[in-house]
């Protein structure tokens, strides 16, 4: 679980991930790796040439970056943009770590870039026709998903990439939320003309976002909301949540997409929010309700699934709201007599995330019951659908196959031991403090 990175919040409440970098070993100093800008040593005329000659790189090259940890990673060149009043070949690269998840993709200097470690100049034209030939219908689809735009059905494969290879690069560097300012993790489709801002200023209750601080602080004298639109469905303490209906909300439901997406990776975003229901969970205090996550979920689904997209906001992540988000999604699962499921795919946080909560969950009744218990008991009793608990026990290898059938093997210390493992428990969700009924469609 170490290998992921563990984004923490800075004092004034700017997020930054510190990934837990694989050891980058020894590397020459920053200086000396290339001799493009800083020359320290006088260096050979022909090593000197042989790396203006590859300037600037090319997208597609593979080369090793100096990271914020001061170590060198492998990463790879997905775009490029020539520095206002630059000198020839002086250019930023947008970069891939192919060690780490893409929210750590960045815009890094020249002097980051070890060019004696270039690996390959790939040609992306050649590279991009082989891929886009190559594209399956599966692969096809994933991209259309992580797009809002709908009509895709008529574009080919070749657009389909290209539309992809538009994604690669994060748009927003880093919004301003309520008392936040963080930093954003992915490209989220914004109309076009928010393109040319780095920064956005979002209204934390009604979630509008503006170009300007000068724009938020007017919109905010005007604005009379002070938590989600919607009914709220759940308090406990400080703590509530607000069923927010899309089709009611739609612009406050689109909103929401939009932020969402700048830290969800490979999840579908629809601008039919009519068919989502949105459960916003915040922090309230006496100047408001301060969104801190939330989860979408259809309103009708056919795989059931009982939870579309999550998200705890990254100032407020690694705290117990993502399970506290997971248990709630169970808890109206329940309250509907039905089994869920998070949609698929899961991110790599999504993943731990859900991995930590059903281990907890199951492990903790597996702990309490005296005799056997079957699989179908178990999804019964906490509405996880029993693939998710078949998997989940296999993984612990808390499963054998005996005459046919599978046998939950579950000895008590083996128990205590995954059950450290599998980190915190989260906040609680207080059944008794939710006030629900299941979405009807009303006439
Ligand atoms: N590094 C290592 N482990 C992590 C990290 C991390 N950065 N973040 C979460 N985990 C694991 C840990 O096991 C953690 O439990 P622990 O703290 O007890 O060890 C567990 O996940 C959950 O921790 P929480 O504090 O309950 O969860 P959090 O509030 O951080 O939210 C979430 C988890 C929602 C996945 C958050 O990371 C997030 O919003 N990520 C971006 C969006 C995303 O990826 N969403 C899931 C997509 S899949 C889907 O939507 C169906
Ligand atoms: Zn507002």
């Amino acid at each position: 679980m170490g290998s992921i990175d563990t984004p923490t919040i800075t004092e004034n409440g700017s997020t930054q991930s510190q990934a837990a970098a694989p050891s980058g070993g020894d590397h020459k100093s920053p200086a000396s790796a290339n001799g493009a800008q800083v020359e320290v040593s006088p260096e050979p005329e022909g090593t000197k040439k042989r790396r203006s000659s590859m300037l600037p790189l090319e997208v597609g090259t593979r080369v090793m970056c100096r990271w914020r940890d001061g170590k060198y990673h492998p990463v790879k060149v997905i775009e490029r943009r020539k520095m206002p009043y630059a000198v020839p070949y002086d250019y930023e690269y947008y970069v891939h770590y192919t060690e780490f998840n893409r929210r750590l993709d960045e815009w890094v200097k020249l002097e980051q870039l070890d060019l004696d470690s270039v690996e390959t100049v790939v040609d992306e034209k050649v590279e991009d026709k082989v891929t886009s030939l190559k594209m399956t219908r599966h692969q096809k689809r994933k991209i259309d998903e992580t797009h809002v735009e709908v009509g895709h059905e008529e574009l080919d494969a070749a657009s389909l990439h290209e539309h992809e290879e538009f994604t690669k690069v994060k748009n927003i560097a880093t919004i301003e939320l309520g008392r936040y300012e963080i930093e954003t993790w992915y490209f989220s489709p914004f109309p076009p003309e928010y393109n040319d801002s780095l920064k956005l200023y979002f209204c934390e209750f009604c979630l509008n976002f503006m170009k300007r601080k000068e724009q938020l602080q007017r919109h905010m004298r005007k604005c009379d909301l002070k938590h989600p639109p919607g009914d709220e469905i759940y308090r406990s303490g400080t703590l509530s949540m607000f069923e927010v209906d899309g089709k009611k909300n739609k612009v406050y439901g689109r909103n929401l997409c939009y932020l969402a997406k700048l830290f969800l990776d490979h999840k579908t975003l629809y601008y039919d929010v009519d068919l989502f229901l949105f459960y916003v969970l915040c922090e309230c205090d006496d100047r408001g309700c301060h969104m801190v996550g939330y989860f979408s979920k259809e309103k009708h689904s056919e795989e059931s699934y009982n939870l579309a997209c999550i998200l705890t906001l990254p100032p407020y992540q690694r705290k117990g709201y993502g399970k506290f988000l997971i248990a709630f999604s169970y808890e109206l699962s329940k309250k509907e007599g039905k089994v869920g499921t998070p949609e698929r795919p899961l991110s790599d946080l999504g993943l731990l995330s859900y991995r930590g909560y059903w281990t907890r969950v199951l492990l903790d009744i597996l702990k309490k019951h005296k005799g056997n218990i079957s699989i179908k008991e178990l999804s019964d009793m906490t509405a996880i659908k029993a693939e998710d608990i078949l998997t989940t026990l296999q993984s612990l290898e808390l499963i054998q196959y005996r005459k046919g059938q599978h046998v939950i093997c579950a000895d008590p210390k083996v128990l205590d031991r995954h059950l450290k493992a599998a980190g915190r428990g989260g906040l609680e969700v207080d059944v008794s403090k939710l006030i629900w009924t299941p979405y009807k469609e009303q006439s």
